[in-house]
């Protein structure tokens, strides 16, 4: 890969295709130490269009290798979001011998309807064959809408059978199969648009007591039961990240001893003379906590990022006025992470800026972080924490330990501006810890 991924705007710590436009994560799956990460792609254009399903393979999450195209157009359409599973109990009946499918069931896009197919690949999703009788979900005239697309597929374990959840019209519809063939429509929650997720996950890490979550492209979600067939919402809609993420999607098959719940969103963020478009930000780790407001989703990196990151300065308390000049020498960062605490005087406004860009803007009075309500567990303390990945064309931040997060698209640098610039009606930065970070394209 040596020469390649040299450009000047790649992305030194996010994937991107080589070239070619991509958006959505598709199909994530971990299967026989593999994680895979297929994505919609157009391999010939930095455009959206003749969408397909790109392919890449990583053992981390972070370093990958891009493979052929898995899943091309076909006479029903072109391939748009969906997921992977394998089948061990060879319920569908595309096993060989020994090796269990991975299939790959996702929607089919044309000019008329978007009808749902499966498909299958007995190498690790290298090579695939299209199921001869698709569609398997064909949900236009029920609706009145061409909208039924993006199937999400996990089995449930107590009911041994398949779930598939699908963006149809004004919400989730939950489909229950035993076969991956025949598929069921069970129930329906509104308020969700494209790429559903739906997901058990321990309470405060306690494995014995779960709840659902119900999940939507714009990372909005319901925290609530579910039975296999019917999701009982026990809570209004909620979100823990914003800015450039959209239709992000978890991975199926981790190892019950693994046990994490790993989320990886599409950043919209343009690529301007680059022969690619569109990145994948970093894969975070979902969990379920207990806060002053109820049960809420957290989103940290996966520990597996810690190995791209050194610890280069640490200092303790400082003045804004101190602060803004340790970092003085990395204005002209092509990449860099910063851990910070701020400690605010006054209930107003303060945060950290690069080049007049805020990377943080917290507002104490009327509790906003970069312009979206944040409510911190602890208001008695006027602290924030801010966990901050900046990358040649984005920016990545993680408040307070995951409660909240949000991506931005990195703004040129200006150079008649200041670099970094704590900023802030007498505030104390308390802890400023500055890492270098390494590139994944060796
Ligand atoms: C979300 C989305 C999906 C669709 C795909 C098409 O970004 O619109 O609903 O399947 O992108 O590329």
């Amino acid at each position: 890969q040596d020469s390649l991924y040299r450009e000047k705007n790649r992305p030194q710590f996010h994937f991107t295709s080589r070239r070619g436009w991509n958006n959505d994560p598709n199909g994530l799956i971990f299967y026989e130490g593999e994680y895979h990460l297929f994505y919609q792609h157009n391999p010939y254009e930095k455009e959206w269009e003749n969408m397909s399903w790109g392919h890449a393979v990583s053992e981390d999450m972070l370093h990958w290798k891009e493979l052929p195209t898995a899943l091309s157009p076909d006479h029903l359409g072109t391939m748009f979001s969906g997921s992977t599973v394998i089948d061990y109990n060879n319920t569908a009946g595309f096993n060989k011998g020994n090796t269990p499918a991975m299939v790959a069931v996702y929607t089919a896009d044309s000019p008329e309807k978007e009808v749902q197919c499966i498909a299958y690949s007995l190498d690790k999703g290298r090579t695939w064959t299209k199921y001869d009788q698709n569609p398997v979900i064909d949900s236009k005239a029920k609706w009145n809408s061409k909208d039924t697309r993006d199937p999400r597929v996990f089995w449930y374990k107590p009911g041994k059978h398949w779930v598939l959840v699908l963006n149809e019209r004004d919400g989730h519809t939950i489909y229950t199969s035993k076969n991956l063939k025949d598929w069921k429509a069970e129930s329906h929650v509104t308020g969700f648009w494209e790429c559903p997720d739906l997901f058990e996950l321990p309470v405060d890490g306690d494995r014995s007591k779960t709840k659902w979550v119900m999940y939507g492209a714009s990372n909005t979600y319901m925290v609530g039961s579910f039975d296999g067939k019917t999701f009982r919402p026990e809570s209004g809609k909620h979100y823990y990240t914003t800015g450039t993420i959209y239709a992000a999607q978890t991975f199926t098959n981790i190892p019950e001893s693994d046990g994490r719940r790993i989320q990886i969103g599409w950043g919209r963020v343009s690529h301007p003379g680059m022969p690619f478009n569109g990145m994948m930000l970093l894969p975070t780790e979902l969990t379920l906590q207990t806060t002053k407001n109820g049960v809420r989703l957290f989103s940290v990196p996966v520990k597996e990022t810690g190995k791209l990151f050194k610890l280069i300065h640490q200092w303790p308390v400082l003045a804004a006025a101190e602060a803004n000049n340790k970092l003085k020498e990395f204005k002209d960062t092509d990449r860099l992470r910063i851990k910070t605490t701020i400690k605010l005087s006054h209930a107003t406004s303060a945060g950290l800026s690069l080049f007049g860009q805020n990377i943080l803007n917290y507002d104490l009075n009327f509790n906003l972080v970069n312009g979206v309500f944040y409510s911190p567990e602890d208001m008695t303390s006027a602290e924030i924490t801010a966990d901050i990945y900046i990358d040649r064309t984005s920016i990545e931040v993680f408040i307070d330990g995951g409660a909240y997060s949000y991506s931005l698209e990195r703004r040129a640098a200006q150079g008649n501006k200041e670099g970094f610039q704590f900023w802030g009606n007498a505030i104390e930065v308390k802890g400023l810890d500055v890492y270098s970070a390494d590139t994944i394209w060796k």
